[in-house]
Order: C-alpha cells, then sequence, then structure tokens
C-alpha cells in the first residue's frame, strides 16, 4: 500500500504535484508535528531531504489505510451478524435477527441462486447446500480479487479512445505459450461490495463498475439478472439486445426501451455462464438491492482540521 500510496501525487495524469511541493506543503500544515512524532525526527524538505520525507509520507498513508478507522467494518449486516455470534456461538446462521425480512432474503440469494458469491467473496462459493450457512465471515471483503468481464456496455460519455481493455491492456508474463490475451479483454478485478451504497447524500448518484455506465444498484442488479439477452429471465421481461447500430446507448436510454446494449469489450464474458439468465423476479432483486444496503458503515472518517 506504501508503495501505491507513491504513485499518485507526482503521477502526471493523476495529481502530478513533486514530491518536493508535496513535502512542503504537509511540512506546512499540522501535519508537520505528526511527522515529528512519528519519524523523530523534523520534516526535511530540502534537496538533500525530501526523498525520504516523501517516502515516509507514504508509509504513514499505508499505516492510516490498514487502520481500523479506514477498515470499520461497521455496517448493519457486520453488527447484525456479530450480535447473533454472541447469542448462538459456532450454531451462527442466517436469517438474523438484526436484518430485515427482505434484507435476509437478499443474503440468501445472494449466496444462493443469484450467485453472487461466486467472485464477490473471499472465498467464493461456486455450489453452496446452504446458502444460510455461507457468508458468515466476519472479515468478509466481498471479492475474490480476480478478474472478470461482466460485459459493461461503453459509456460513449467518456472522451478519448474507445474500450476499456482491462486486463487485455496489461502485458503479462504470459506462463501459458497457448494463452490468448484477447480473452482478457474486459476483464476488471471484482470490486469490493462493503460501502456499495454509501453517498454522501441520499439525492446522490453515484457512477457504478469501471466505466460508470450504471447509475443505480437497482438497474445493475437487473442487469445480472437479465444480461443474457437469449436467456429466459430476459425473454420473460421482454428485454432484447439493443440496436446495434446506435453506439452510444446511456443506461437510461436502455432501460425505457427494455434492452441491453452489447458488451464492450468480448473476452471471456461471464454472461451466459454463471450471471445473465438468474430467474430472479423483481421482488427478488429488490431483495439483492437489500443486502448490498446493509454493506455501509455507518459511521464517517473525517478530516482532520489542519492549521492552514
Ligand atoms: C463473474 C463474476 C461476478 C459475478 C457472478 C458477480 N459479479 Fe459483481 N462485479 C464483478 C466484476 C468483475 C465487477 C466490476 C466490473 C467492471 O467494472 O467492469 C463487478 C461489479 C459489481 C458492482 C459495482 C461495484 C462498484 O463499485 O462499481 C456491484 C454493485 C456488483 N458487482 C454486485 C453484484 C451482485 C449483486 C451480483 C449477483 C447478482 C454480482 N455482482 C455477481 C464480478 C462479478
Amino acid at each position: 500500500m506504501a508503495d501505491q500510496a507513491l504513485q499518485p501525487f507526482p503521477n502526471p495524469v493523476e495529481q502530478n504535484i513533486s514530491e518536493k511541493a508535496v513535502c512542503t506543503h504537509v511540512s506546512k500544515s499540522v501535519y508537520a508535528v505528526l511527522y515529528q512524532l512519528a519519524w523523530g525526527e523534523k520534516i526535511d524538505c530540502t534537496n538533500a531531504g525530501f526523498t525520504l520525507s516523501f517516502k515516509r509520507i507514504a508509509v504513514a498513508i499505508a499505516a492510516w489505510q490498514a487502520s481500523d478507522e479506514v477498515n470499520q467494518f461497521s455496517s448493519k449486516r457486520d453488527k447484525a451478524l456479530a450480535a447473533e455470534v454472541k447469542l448462538e456461538g459456532p450454531n451462527v446462521a442466517f436469517p438474523l435477527k438484526g436484518l430485515t425480512a427482505q434484507e435476509n432474503l437478499g443474503h440468501e440469494l445472494f449466496y444462493g441462486r443469484a450467485g453472487c458469491a461466486v467472485c464477490h467473496s473471499n472465498d467464493p462459493v461456486i455450489a453452496v447446500d446452504d446458502p444460510n450457512k455461507a457468508g458468515l465471515d466476519p472479515d468478509e471483503l466481498y471479492t475474490d480479487a480476480v478478474f472478470h468481464n461482466i460485459g459493461v456496455p461503453r459509456n460513449a460519455k467518456i472522451p478519448g479512445p474507445e474500450g476499456s481493455a482491462g486486463l487485455g491492456a496489461r502485458p503479462l508474463v504470459i506462463l501459458d505459450p497457448d494463452d490468448d490475451p484477447t480473452r482478457r479483454l474486459g476483464q476488471h478485478k471484482t470490486p469490493t461490495l462493503r460501502n456499495v451504497d454509501k453517498r454522501p447524500s441520499t439525492s446522490f448518484v453515484k457512477a457504478y463498475t469501471h466505466n460508470g455506465w450504471f447509475k443505480s444498484l437497482e438497474s445493475l442488479v437487473h442487469f445480472y439478472n437479465t444480461a443474457d439477452v437469449g436467456g429466459a429471465t430476459a425473454a420473460a421481461f421482454g428485454i432484447t439486445r439493443c440496436d446495434t447500430t446506435k453506439t452510444d446507448w446511456t443506461e437510461a436510454e436502455a432501460l425505457a426501451a427494455k434492452c441491453w446494449p452489447e458488451p464492450e469489450e468480448q473476452g471471456t464474458l461471464a454472461i451466459g455462464f454463471v450471471m445473465g439468465d438468474l430467474g430472479l423476479t423483481l421482488a427478488e432483486e429488490a431483495a439483492v438491492v437489500a443486502y448490498l444496503k446493509t454493506l455501509t458503515d455507518t459511521k464517517t472518517v473525517k478530516p482532520p482540521l489542519l492549521l492552514q
């Protein structure tokens, strides 16, 4: 994480601030005091000192990112699970008393018929006998940390060259000489679902997936349920493939036209395999969304007050 923290400041396409300027900025703020407490000496932004100081700043950022303040696990789901563990000990299982019937159903679908936990779990489950005995890890991160192509449509609102090649854009050390790198086009690392519904106000519209094409959890779950336009679920909802001659479909237009645009990238698709034809009713889709909303931490980290 410290290595990662070194990158964004000087990167010209990110913050574009020189290492020395970052050091000087810190040296003029309340952090100068904290720096001295942490490292036992004053921050040094001279030509001889700024490189070391900059690295120490990154180490400090990483230490905070790994702290309980950031990784609170204080969501409704975490609290309900901890309370149930107290009551039931090793026999703990869903449904949890601290969740509503709808949220508990959402959990059951997430680890069961909706197949979300195939990818969104530390401990991916392909087939679970009893989804109510899954998802009990207090440290559940809701990601397998693996790359998949879920078939997100192109977002024409993003300027620049078309395409979001994902893993397909990365020169990998190819261990298998028969490996075809085009398989990886459009593969993105499964994101955590913790705090996926966290937003500054209820009216704030979030943009989901790597290119922000999806604007709500409701529509994204509807996509997971029906994205396989040749499948029975899509047919039951009257959903078809959007007109492929139009290449700038927005989510709102697609929802109104009851169609899904083509996936932007054609690397190995999860659609038609573990997603896209889930057979969920609208009430079940809503239950999955309700479960996702239990993953929001209940406290928000406050930025420290700066002296200047
Ligand atoms: C095949 C693996 C896979 C399955 C199955 C899967 N997901 Fe995902 N999910 C992903 C990947 C990969 C992304 C990121 C895709 C991208 O950005 O192009 C993602 C993105 C998301 C996001 C957006 C997160 C964000 O911060 O933008 C949500 C919400 C989500 N998934 C929920 C679900 C739910 C709910 C289910 C079950 C109905 C599910 N996923 C099933 C792999 C999967």
